[in-house]
Parts: C-alpha cells; structure tokens; sequence
C-alpha cells in the first residue's frame, strides 16, 4: 500500500478516518517521468513513493485495526460464511490467472480497456488525475492499466486474494489495491469521480444491496456504472438452468473433489470447442486449457450467480437516487456478446 492510498480510506464499520502504522516499508524507485506526472496532477510524490509491505491500519473512533498484509490493506478478517465461501472459489479461480496474455474469458486487454471508455462514456484525456473506484476488479488488469494510460488514480477492489497478484503486477504508482467486500467498502463517501462494477455483484448474495453499498462512493457529479447478467430468454434460459443446476452440487465440493470436478467440466468442454471450430461454427476463439479451466470456475464453483432484468437494475439506480441510467452493455471486441440480455448501466450523480 502506498500512503496516498489512506486519504481515500473510511472505517468499513463506522466510517471515520484510519490512521497507519507501517512495520515494513520501502521506497518505491519512480523515475523521473513518473515524478513529473504526479507533480503535474497536483500529487505530492512522497506519498507515491513508498509501498508498505506490512503494517496496521486503526479507526481513529471505533479502534478497529485491520492488517497490511504483503503490500495490500485487508478488511476481511472474519467475513459472514456466504461472503467467505466466494471468496474462498474466486481466490482459487484467480490463483490460476496467468498475467503473461492478460487474456479474460477471449477478451483481450486492449478491448478491455475500450470497452472500460465506452461504459463510463469518457474520452481518453478525461481521466486525468480523476479518481476511480473497480468494485470488484478481480486480476486486476484493466483498472491498472487505465490508472497507467490514462493518468487516473484509481483503487481496484476485490474480495478474493486477487488482490496480491494484481498489487504485484501493477506498473502505475497511481494505482491501489485493497481487499474488502463490496457490502462494506473501506472509504468515505462521495470521494470518487467514477464507480464502475462489471460482473461482480451478481454473484453476490444480494445484488441489489451491494449496488446500494456501492452507489454512495460517488461524489456528486461523478458516474456510476453497473453490468450484470441478464434475464436469458428461450434455449439461453434453458442453458442457464442446466448449468444451475450443475452448480448446485459443484460449488458444495471439497476442494479436491471440486479441482477434479473442474478438470472433467474444462475437458468436456474443450471437446466440444474443439468440435465446433472444426465445423466452422464456434462463436469464441479456441480457449487454452488455462482458460477453459477459469470459465468452468466461473460458471460453476461460486455459490451465487444470479440475473436480473434492466427494469430490476434501473429500479436500484433510482433508489441510489440515480436518475435515467444510459444502457451500455455492449463488450467492445467480444462480438459472441452481441444480443444478449446482460445489462450494463451508467448514471450520473447529481451536482
Ligand atoms: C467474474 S469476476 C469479474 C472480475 C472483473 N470485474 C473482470 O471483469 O475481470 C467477479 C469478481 O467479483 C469478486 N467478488 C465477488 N463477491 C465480492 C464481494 N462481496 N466483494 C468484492 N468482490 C467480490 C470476485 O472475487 C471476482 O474477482
């Protein structure tokens, strides 16, 4: 964690400001480039120039202490059983991530990063030195790399260990990364000029509550933006109870069981893939194994996973107080999500 970080950061139970004591520390080489643009954006350079590898931080009111552990600050010592299940399937999930493609479910990081613009509709020079908040940023890969393109500070938030690979891996100094669950982020209100959520509330145990945890992290005049599967209709409604009704048994595994489970899944799969492209008639490209792997996890070993209709999402908005969401759904580069049903929201907070 660098010092900058905890201007941003409220007590997840009560809200007031944290104070830091770091064990182990060190600087942070940043050349003279790096120097230059936070001196520009208005940053002081000390507090971007140092990681705490290990440390404590306290609530100034509550007293509540939560641990810097290897670099990132964690606020999920004793999760409720349903949210430390998730966590438990999605730090496997990630543990398997290769950063070496940066390739995610056949979507590539540059089309991530297009699609990051398109869903907040900002031009690139627009995020400069502005604040932004990925509620549930998983790998990491596409809030770090905007924060470096971009010139954004940003915080890349997520439930699982995720969160020490993408701290590793992050190359921008005006990138953060902490572990917490959306149902009780580690900030204070109204501090971020975007919030942005995509495929993570769904497979929450309450979707509509975590946007609502979520939504206020906006300041006013900020944007908040929500995607999240959609209601399937016809033969896709048909898939989805196969597969929920596959997953209903496979999440519940003991993990040995469960690896062995994923390694039948992602082979029948492959298969299947294999057969498709042979037939010219595959919708995605040829997954490696790797990959297989990660979407059998996804689709089958997290205890939620739910959908929902626009008019359910563009009910929460309205009781965050976010008027007329735009739609954007669509995925820029991943074209096998054209016509689907998944909503994409985006809203601004009133002045
Ligand atoms: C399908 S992944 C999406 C990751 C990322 N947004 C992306 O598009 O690559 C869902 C992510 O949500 C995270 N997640 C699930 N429940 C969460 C919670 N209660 N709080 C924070 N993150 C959560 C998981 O750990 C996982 O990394």
């Amino acid at each position: 964690m660098k010092p900058a970080l905890l201007r941003l950061l409220g007590c997840p139970s009560c809200g007031s400001d944290l104070e830091l004591s770091a064990s182990r520390a060190r600087p942070l080489e940043l050349g003279a480039q790096e120097e230059s643009r936070l001196r520009d954006l208005g940053r002081d350079v000390r507090n971007y120039a140092e990681e705490i590898d290990e440390g404590l931080l306290r609530c100034t009111k509550c007293a509540q202490e939560y641990s810097i552990v290897r670099g990132v600050p964690r606020f999920v010592a004793s999760p409720q059983p349903e949210v430390a299940s998730v966590m438990r399937s999605y730090t496997a999930q990630w543990d398997d991530f290769s950063y070496g493609g940066g390739t995610i479910w056949h979507w590539g990081l540059p089309e991530r990063i297009k699609s990051f613009l398109f869903e907040i509709d900002a031009g690139a020079d627009e995020l400069r030195g502005k604040l932004l908040i990925d509620a549930g940023c998983g790998s990491g890969i596409t809030i770090s790399a905007v924060s470096d393109q971009f010139s954004a500070e940003a915080v890349g938030l997520d439930l699982s260990n995720s969160v020490e690979a993408a701290n590793l891996h992050n190359k921008s100094p005006l990138c953060h990364f902490v572990q917490a669950s959306v149902f009780e982020p580690p900030f204070k209100a109204r501090v971020f000029d975007v919030v942005y959520s995509h495929g993570v509330l769904m497979m929450t145990p309450d979707t509509r509550r975590a946007f609502l945890s979520i939504a206020p992290l906006a300041k006013p005049g900020g944007k908040v933006y929500l995607w999240v599967y959609g209601k399937k209709r016809g033969l896709q409604r048909l898939k989805f109870l196969v597969v929920d009704g596959v997953r209903f048994f496979v999440w519940r595994l003991p993990s040995t069981l469960q690896r062995l489970a994923v390694a039948i899944l992602a082979a029948i799969s492959q298969i299947v893939q294999f057969v498709k492209h042979r037939l010219g008639r595959a919708s995605i490209p040829m997954p490696n194994w790797r990959q297989a792997r990660a979407g059998i996890r996804d689709r089958y070993t997290h205890r939620y996973r739910r959908e929902h209709t626009e008019s359910e999402v563009r009910g929460w908005f309205e009781e965050a107080g976010l008027r007329d969401p735009a739609a954007k759904q669509e995925m820029i580069g991943a074209p096998w999500t054209k016509g689907s049903t998944d909503v994409g929201l985006l809203a601004r907070v009133p002045e």
